[in-house]
């Protein structure tokens, strides 16, 4: 359905945990951070059961994400179940890649479409630096493992945190090993975010083009979101863009998302939306359940706000609790 702004919203991006086993400095704090109990977290059923109300409203696309969304059981299950829903056409993941050595075979069956790994860097004392962990070999396995799978699209995400040229070129260099489109993504201020600059598209295009030559834009999408992409001779993949700080993409966006806890959020950096569980567990009707769907839809916010000195409580909110 459109928004009333006339966009038209076919992608919900679900947060199916708020438990990560990485702790990057820009999403989690090492410690201390309360977890939602489990009985708070919306079942598979329940995820279900919303999503089959979305595809009567025109969504079509569902991303898990989380947190890490493969730390919570059974994933694999919970794609099979979406897949299984009339007019859903694809569901995808985003994920830090750790758990992928061990999951992939079952997400494969199960029908992912396509998966998108968090990485943002491909030496290990940084990437021990940026996530606080050492899991850098088995997310390089979990790229391996997917690679297995020609039909699942591969795309990696790089927030560019580290200074210097090195780690940009490397983590772009996958692009021109591998078959798979590398990402980079201008961190945004939100939750601990807010304590880092973002590198924008343009100073790391430059970087790109001296290592590596001309980029030349593509109009293809590759997915779903707000991603622009380019082409360099001799790459199998493309390199691209998630500027959301220096090329806003707000007019074009098409996308609600839901927190683990059932929380409809009609924009990443407002508190707008609806308590989909609370309406749930007291009882309502799949009528009653898409009404408040549509409303929410309908009263998405224009914009994102981060450049500007406006606050809103949610820019506090952690990434793992909204899903990126
Ligand atoms: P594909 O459709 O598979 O390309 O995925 P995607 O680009 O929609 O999502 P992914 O989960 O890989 O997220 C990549 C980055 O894009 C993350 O940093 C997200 O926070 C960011 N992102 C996704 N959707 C939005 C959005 O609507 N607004 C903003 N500002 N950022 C977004
Ligand atoms: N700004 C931009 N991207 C972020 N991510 C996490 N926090 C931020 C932020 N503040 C990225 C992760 C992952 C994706 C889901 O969101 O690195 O690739
Ligand atoms: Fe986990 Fe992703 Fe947050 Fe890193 S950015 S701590 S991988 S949820």
């Amino acid at each position: 359905m459109k928004d009333r702004f006339g966009r038209e919203i076919d992608y919900l991006r679900i947060s199916i945990t708020d438990r990560c086993n990485l702790r990057c400095v820009y999403c989690m704090p090492e410690n201390g951070i309360a977890q939602i109990p489990h009985k708070e977290i919306l079942t598979y059923d329940e995820i279900t059961r919303i999503c089959r109300c979305m595809t009567g409203l025109g969504v079509h696309k569902i991303k898990l994400t989380g947190g890490e969304p493969l730390t919570r059981k059974g994933c694999a299950t919970l794609v099979a179940m979406l897949k299984n829903l009339n007019g859903i056409e694809k569901v995808t993941l985003t994920t830090n890649g750790i758990l992928l050595g061990e999951q992939m075979t079952d997400l494969a069956a199960a029908g992912i479409d396509d998966i998108n790994i968090s990485l943002d860097t491909l030496d290990a004392a940084s990437f021990a630096k940026v996530t606080r962990r050492e899991n850098l070999n088995q997310v390089l396995e979990g790229i391996e493992a997917v690679l297995q799978y020609p039909q699942i699209g591969l795309k990696i995400n790089c927030v560019p945190v580290l200074e210097g040229p090195e780690n940009l070129v490397s983590v772009a260099g996958l692009a021109k090993k591998y078959p798979l489109h590398v990402r980079f993504i201008e961190m945004m201020p939100i939750g601990y975010g807010r304590e880092f600059q973002f590198r924008g598209e343009e100073e790391i295009c430059q970087i790109l083009e001296k290592v590596y030559g001309t980029m030349t834009p593509v109009k293809e999408r590759y997915g779903n979101g707000p991603c622009h992409y380019y082409r360099i001779e001799g790459f199998q993949g493309k390199i691209g863009f998630i500027s959301a700080m220096t090329h806003k993409f707000c007019d074009q966006c098409n996308r609600v998302r839901m927190t683990a806890e059932g929380f409809l959020k009609a924009c990443l950096q407002y508190q707008t939306g609806t308590d989909l569980k609370g309406l749930m567990r007291s009882g309502c009707t799949d009528e009653e359940l898409t009404e408040a769907i549509r409303k929410v839809i309908w009263e998405k916010p224009v914009s994102h706000h981060f450049t500007s000195k406006e606050v809103d409580e949610d820019e506090a909110r952690l990434m793992s609790q909204i899903g990126g």
